[in-house]
């Protein structure tokens, strides 16, 4: 896990901390699925630490409660909030390419579930099939089915792509031939030939990229061709 602060939650006016249990009164249904979610083990310091969860991201609730949840006294989450404790993500998505989050065009709850289970929607960040599915809700195109399926896919969409965002276009991991030697490896052989799938690739790597150059463009899959070709 990469460094993480725990800052002050949301700031609410004139409020104090009650606890998740509280909550639980009249959020029933949010409040079950949150016993065995990721920040459900989060832990405020002080005093008020106990059962800290709902409110380190909705902000002190005692106003909200007392009112029976009147309109304009609770904390509404944005990335910002998330920010607060994951000071790194918004670095990534600063980056050059990037998903729309930091112009509201999307929210990091369009892909993780504050909520339920692991903080990953449908999944948690070892299960590559499930996030693939969160991906495939938007993208529906390079899902396929194909006639030639690339077998990366099935490995996982983060296998290429940073999710949050990357310096390179189209959010890669990255922008050259490593991309595709993290699996299929180069060898050398000693008459200096570039050796990849068995193929002889010591002309092509200086044409472009793997993906381009006419080469392989249909990376996540093809309808007519076996190597990907387009
Ligand atoms: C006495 C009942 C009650 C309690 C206790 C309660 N709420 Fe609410 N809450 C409501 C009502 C009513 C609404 C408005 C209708 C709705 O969205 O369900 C609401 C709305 C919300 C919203 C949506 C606000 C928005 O602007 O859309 C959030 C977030 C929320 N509550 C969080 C909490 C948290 C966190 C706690 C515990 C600290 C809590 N609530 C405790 C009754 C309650
Ligand atoms: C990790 C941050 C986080 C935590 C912890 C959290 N929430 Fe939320 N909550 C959000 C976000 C983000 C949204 C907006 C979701 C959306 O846009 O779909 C939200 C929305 C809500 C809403 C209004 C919409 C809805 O889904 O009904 C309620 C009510 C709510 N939260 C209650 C709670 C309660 C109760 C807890 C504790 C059991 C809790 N939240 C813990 C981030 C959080
Ligand atoms: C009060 C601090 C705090 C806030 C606010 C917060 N988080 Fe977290 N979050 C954490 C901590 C601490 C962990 C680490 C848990 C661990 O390492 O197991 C974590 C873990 C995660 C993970 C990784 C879960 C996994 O299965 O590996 C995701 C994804 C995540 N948070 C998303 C969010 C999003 C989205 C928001 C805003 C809606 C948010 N967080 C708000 C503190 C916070
Ligand atoms: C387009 C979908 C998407 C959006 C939007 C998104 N995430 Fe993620 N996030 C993922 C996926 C997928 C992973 C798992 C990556 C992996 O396992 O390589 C992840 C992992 C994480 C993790 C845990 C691993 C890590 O990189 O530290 C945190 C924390 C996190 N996201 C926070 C956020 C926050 C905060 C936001 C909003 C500002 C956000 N994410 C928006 C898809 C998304
Ligand atoms: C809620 C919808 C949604 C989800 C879920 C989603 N995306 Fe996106 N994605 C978008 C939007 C919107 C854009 C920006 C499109 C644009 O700017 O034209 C985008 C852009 C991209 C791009 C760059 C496209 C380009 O032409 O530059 C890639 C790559 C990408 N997403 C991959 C992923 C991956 C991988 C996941 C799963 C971890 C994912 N997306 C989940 C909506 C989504
Ligand atoms: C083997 C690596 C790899 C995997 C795995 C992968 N992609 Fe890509 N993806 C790429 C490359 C390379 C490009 C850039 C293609 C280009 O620029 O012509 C790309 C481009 C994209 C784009 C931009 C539109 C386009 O076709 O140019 C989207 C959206 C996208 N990928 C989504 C996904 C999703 C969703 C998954 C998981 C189902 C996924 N990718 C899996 C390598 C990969
Ligand atoms: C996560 C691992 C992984 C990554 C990353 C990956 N591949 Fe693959 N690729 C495979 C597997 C597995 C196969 C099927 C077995 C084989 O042919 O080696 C395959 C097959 C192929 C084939 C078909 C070979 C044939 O003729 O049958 C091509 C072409 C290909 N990949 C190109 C690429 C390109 C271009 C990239 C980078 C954008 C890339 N791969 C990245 C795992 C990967």
């Amino acid at each position: 896990m990469t460094s993480r602060t725990v800052m002050a939650p949301p700031s609410i006016p004139g409020a104090t901390f009650v606890g998740s249990g509280k909550c639980a009164q009249c959020h029933d249904d949010v409040s079950h699925s949150f016993d065995n979610a990721t920040h459900a083990k989060l832990i405020a310091e002080g005093s008020n630490g106990q059962e800290m969860g709902c409110e380190s991201c909705h902000g002190a609730g005692s106003l909200h409660v007392k009112t029976g949840g009147a309109f304009g006294t609770i904390h509404n989450p944005t990335a910002e909030t998330c920010f607060q404790c994951h000071l790194d993500k918004r670095g990534e998505f600063n980056m050059p390419n990037s998903h729309p989050v930091m112009s509201g065009k999307m929210s990091c709850s369009d892909c993780h579930n504050p909520h339920g289970g692991d903080a990953v929607a449908q999944g948690d960040t070892t299960q590559m099939e499930s996030i693939n599915s969160t991906c495939l809700q938007c993208h529906v195109q390079q899902g396929g089915p194909y006639v030639f399926e690339h077998e990366a896919s099935r490995e996982g969409c983060v296998t290429c792509h940073n999710p949050h965002g990357s310096m390179n276009s189209k959010m890669l991991k990255a922008r050259n031939a490593n991309l595709c030697l993290q699996c299929h490896f180069q060898q050398n052989t000693s008459t200096g030939q570039i050796m990849i799938g068995g193929r002889d690739h010591g002309s092509f790597l200086s044409r472009g990229t793997c993906w381009s150059a006419g080469c392989h463009e249909a990376v996540h899959g093809s309808h007519v061709s076996s190597s990907l070709r387009f």
